[in-house]
């Protein structure tokens, strides 16, 4: 196959940027994006230009590093399929592909982790692995649960709003958690702490554009998002009033 790629490269981000054009002949259609990259690279330091600099980790669409928009898609035009696990096989012979990093997490994606961080966890001792009939679920919150928890964290569904929300991360995460009997002690302070780091990193709100579900490699439904917002709600509405103390601050 033939490609031509044009390359969004940037010195640095206080630097302007330019996509930089190169013509590949031979490409296997066995290739996965990622591999492409890599030759692209090989034949760049082999003339001793910078290589193109990009995230990867697991190549098994599992670890959620790989992060590209091809052709204005984040992860490019097959559905529910990760960049390292999209192969040249995708595209036509000849095609012309643009290639850009996320926009609203870049290269980091540290908001994402301050937000797990907030509350995307449980507490309780998890000790040696227990009896399986002794924490009964039931099977259509076990399905639930797994499919919140296939959420693999890549920001697809960030780069693909026109908000820039991250609905869908938090919902995916917020639900898994929420939907298993370990997750309930820590239920609403998880949902408000999330959603107040959400807001703190200026990610922003969901309008129901559906983009982040179209993105999603790991199909996560919008239907998350509604549970997220019953959750939080919920959470806010039971909340303790807090103690004022007499300056008015609170105690
Ligand atoms: S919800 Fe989907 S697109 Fe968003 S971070 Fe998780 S896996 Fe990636
Ligand atoms: S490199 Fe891990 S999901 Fe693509």
């Amino acid at each position: 196959m033939r490609l031509t790629l044009h390359v969004w490269r940037q010195p640095g981000p206080e630097l302007a940027g330019v996509f930089v054009r190169y013509d590949m002949a031979d490409v296997s259609p066995d290739m996965s994006f990622l591999e492409l990259l890599d030759v692209l690279n090989q034949q760049l330091l082999a003339r001793k230009d910078d290589p193109i600099a990009f995230d990867h980790d697991c190549r098994e669409g599992i670890c959620g590093a790989c992060g590209m928009v091809i052709n204005g898609r984040p992860h490019g035009p097959q559905r529910a399929t990760t960049t390292c696990q999209l192969h040249m096989r995708s595209f036509a012979d000849g095609a012309e592909l643009w290639i850009e990093p996320w926009r609203a997490l870049v290269v980091d994606r540290g908001a994402f982790d301050r937000i797990i961080q907030a509350g995307g966890f449980i507490t309780a001792r998890t000790g040696s692995a227990p009896e399986a009939n002794t924490l009964l679920v039931p099977k259509r919150d076990a399905e639930l649960a797994m499919d919140a928890a296939a959420c693999i964290g890549c920001g697809a569904c960030v780069a693909a709003c026109p908000n820039a929300s991250a609905m869908l991360f938090v919902a995916a995460k917020v639900s898994h958690l929420a939907l298993l009997p370990q997750g309930q002690p820590e239920r609403a302070t998880r949902v408000i702490g999330m959603v107040a780091q959400m807001d703190a990193e200026g990610f922003g709100a969901c309008t129901n554009h559906g983009e982040c579900m179209a993105a999603c490699p790991k199909d996560i439904s919008i239907d998350f998002i509604a549970q997220l917002n019953r959750d939080y709600l919920k959470a806010v509405v039971r909340r303790k009033p807090q103690a004022v103390r007499a300056d008015g601050g609170a105690a």
